[in-house]
């Protein structure tokens, strides 16, 4: 994982609009988020993570087949940024592709990966999901921006044993529900304009009531599909990392599921909703902080603008080496503990 070093908190926010920390707290569970620096794209965090997890897997970037770049904010349309991080990762041999998915794109990279690799398409593939979401977050709209924040987490796929790794990868859509949340403006329906920009239609729309329902719907539904096709009940779960859209979300499911919630991982208060990133945030936190070892049973849920939503189980096979742990910081490393 990688996060901007520049926080935005909620004293920040008070200072933007008419917003106080107690409600963003108490209506979302975020404390701060992670803001990119002026001179910093979606392929630059990216970067990082991805360098973090290749060293993690001893994997060298020029052994990489393919890699699925799950992001709403690459750094440009043209050229994608999965082909521009794979030029500044020295990943020549990689296909390189952008997914767009919205908070599902990494689930759904993660299923793009299985399904690669079981066919024999590819050996390595590298899962990034990565957002810089403060460029398209409107700073003077309390109903949005007190909920978005920037970074990158990735992980490299390989083959493993039979019975390991991901048993199962629930993927949906439904485009009746796009305009729940959208950017209405910048591409090929209303390409930039004076109009446009005035507007203030780059920037993220969202109806944040009627989503939050669907969310928690749709993420215990998609959970129950792949622990049953896992053949595990929601008690043989060790650990199970939610997307971080709202801390009341995530209680939702967790009661729905009936998951105690000391094997539910919340990171939220740290980072905000970070999109396509945050399933691979937690993971890595939770990885170097030994929570997850060989053996650990896994269930990962998400949903996000489409609308989208997936989940998936998997048993954990990688060992990680001591080492791995120095870079992250202490912040990280405290609430990954705890
Ligand atoms: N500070 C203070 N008041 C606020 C703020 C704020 N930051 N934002 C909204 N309010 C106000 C509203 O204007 C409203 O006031 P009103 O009653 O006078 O109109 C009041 O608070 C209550 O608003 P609600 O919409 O009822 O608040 P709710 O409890 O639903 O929480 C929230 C809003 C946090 C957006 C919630 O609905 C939510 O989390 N929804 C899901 C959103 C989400 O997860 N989106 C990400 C999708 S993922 C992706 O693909 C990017």
């Amino acid at each position: 994982m990688y996060v901007p070093e520049r926080l935005l908190t909620n004293q920040d926010l008070e200072k933007l609009v008419e917003t106080s920390d107690e409600w963003i707290v108490e209506r979302t569970g975020i404390r701060e988020r992670h803001i990119a620096a002026p001179d910093q794209a979606s392929s630059d965090l990216a970067l990082i993570a991805c360098e973090r997890a290749l060293a993690m897997a001893k994997v060298d970037a020029k052994d990489v087949d393919q890699i699925i770049l799950a992001t709403t904010t690459p750094d440009r349309i043209l050229p994608s940024c999965a082909c521009t991080l794979q030029r500044k990762l020295g990943a020549t041999k990689a296909a390189a592709y952008d997914m767009f998915a919205a908070c599902t794109g990494f689930i759904f990279g993660l299923g793009t990966a299985r399904a690669l690799i079981g066919a024999g398409v590819a050996d390595t593939v590298l899962v990034v999901g990565v957002e810089t979401l403060s460029r398209i977050v409107d700073y003077t709209d309390r109903n949005t921006c007190v909920l978005f924040g920037d970074g990158a987490g990735a992980a490299v796929l390989q083959a493993c044993e039979v019975g390991l790794g991901l048993h199962a990868v629930d993927m949906h859509s439904d485009g009746e529900l796009g305009e729940v949340l959208e950017v209405p403006s910048g591409i090929s329906r209303n390409p930039a304009s004076e109009k446009t920009v005035h507007a203030k239609e780059h920037f993220i729309r969202m109806q944040g009531k009627k989503l939050f329902p669907f969310a928690v719907r749709s993420m215990e539904d998609a959970t129950r599909k792949c622990l049953d096709q896992a053949g595990w009940s929601p008690a043989d779960v060790d650990l199970f990392i939610p997307h971080q859209a709202n801390l009341r979300i995530i209680d939702g499911v967790r009661e729905r599921l009936g998951l105690p919630s000391e094997k539910v991982y919340v990171n939220i208060d740290r980072y905000g909703n970070t999109s396509s990133a945050s399933i691979a945030i937690g993971l890595d936190e939770l990885v170097r902080a030994r929570r997850i070892r060989p053996g650990t049973k896994l269930a990962f849920a998400a949903f996000g603008g489409g609308a989208t939503w997936g989940a998936s189980t998997m048993t954990w096979t990688a060992a990680v080496p001591l080492a791995e742990t120095d870079h992250l910081p202490a912040a990280a490393m405290k609430g990954a503990a705890s």
